[in-house]
């Protein structure tokens, strides 16, 4: 008789409903309780059986644990739905919303947009080429002669080890492989990553990125360049800010020189960013030597061209005054957060 009661309440408890938090306490009380059911049958042990005693004890030990498993079961499942005690959904409408944090351009990115923009309003185009290069687009066809010093000017890294093969060190190679493709009038802005093996420091390293520029027409002039750079500057800087041409040396153009723009810190009146100079370099820039529109197939004595080549993360350090080159590559996010909102 035992063993019947005991499988009845068996089948009951497995197929009691337990979807809230009202049901889980009525079987807690019906089943579990001390005046339960189950408690009820250990009263009534007093009449089995004594040879039958160790049996039924066990089965009904087997019936309080299943009780206590489904229980918990129960239990684990209604706490992690959101129901209250009544079974209705429950949903805080006033609780904040989780905020959408939207990412944010990296400032490179954003300062390489913005060059693009200023020269493709004067109707420069945007080209490409590979990081992975050949000595000749690197250096022979822009004039480096074979051994020469300058090759050392720039801390090659090697893919290969007769030296045919490299990271390129500066987007200038983009300049010859657009001069053997195409026809002038050429006139195109060139950004993208280089690579020179260079010690990591504030100031210095070993990838970073430029943007070169080159233009090449019937009658280009050095006037052309000084007034596309002067252009440059000012949109880019703010209208005050000025342009200075230092002569200087890049085997490519002849003649060549050293961009330098009023620095925007002290605004010429000489600080330590400028060292006392009042002046800040951005890049170098030239005519085109003949030589290097002879190498790319273009005849030098009909055409004649400017090309410049500026440092991306060296305009962003002065725009955005950031004292630490290391910061763009760390992505410290104290640090992105800072360009947030600008589109
Ligand atoms: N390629 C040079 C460098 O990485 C920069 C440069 C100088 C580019 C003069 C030019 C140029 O196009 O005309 O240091």
């Amino acid at each position: 008789m035992m063993v019947e009661k005991i499988q009845q309440i068996a089948q009951e408890i497995a197929a009691a409903p337990l979807g809230n938090a009202a049901e889980l306490e009525q079987f807690r009380i019906a089943y579990m309780g001390r005046k339960g059911r189950i408690a009820d049958l250990f009263d009534d042990m007093k009449q089995v059986a004594p040879e039958q005693r160790r049996q039924v004890g066990q089965e009904l030990n087997g019936l309080k644990n299943q009780a206590q498993e489904r229980f918990n079961q129960a239990q684990e499942q209604l706490a992690s739905a959101a129901t209250d005690h009544t079974g209705e959904q429950t949903f805080d409408f006033s609780l904040p919303p989780v905020p959408n944090t939207l990412g944010t351009r990296h400032p490179l990115s954003l300062v390489r947009r913005e060059i693009v923009r200023i020269f493709e309003r004067i109707g420069f185009n945007v080209s490409e080429g590979p990081e992975m290069e050949d000595d000749w687009h690197n250096f022979s066809a822009l004039n480096f002669p074979e051994n020469h010093p300058a090759r050392e000017m720039q801390d090659t890294f090697f893919l290969s080890p007769d030296r045919q093969h490299l990271l390129r060190t500066h987007t200038s190679t983009v300049q010859v492989r657009l001069m053997e493709t195409q026809k002038p009038p050429l006139r195109s802005i060139m950004p993208g990553r280089v690579y020179r093996n260079e010690a990591i420091s504030a100031r210095a390293h070993m990838v970073f990125h430029q943007v070169e520029g080159l233009y090449v027409n019937k009658d280009v002039s050095f006037v052309d360049l000084k007034q596309t750079l002067y252009y440059f500057a000012k949109e880019m800087f703010g209208q005050d800010t000025q342009v200075r041409f230092r002569p200087s040396f890049f085997p490519f153009t002849e003649p060549s020189a050293e961009i330098d723009i009023t620095c925007l810190i002290c605004k010429g009146e000489g600080c330590n960013i400028c060292k006392g100079t009042g002046w800040v370099e951005i890049g170098g820039s030239g005519m085109v030597d003949p030589a290097v529109l002879e190498s790319s197939g273009i005849n030098s004595e009909e055409y004649s061209g400017f090309a410049f080549g500026m440092g991306i993360e060296r305009i962003s350090m002065l725009k955005y005054q950031i004292k630490d080159l290391r910061l763009f590559t760390e992505n410290d996010v104290r640090f992105l957060r800072q360009f947030e909102g600008i589109i």
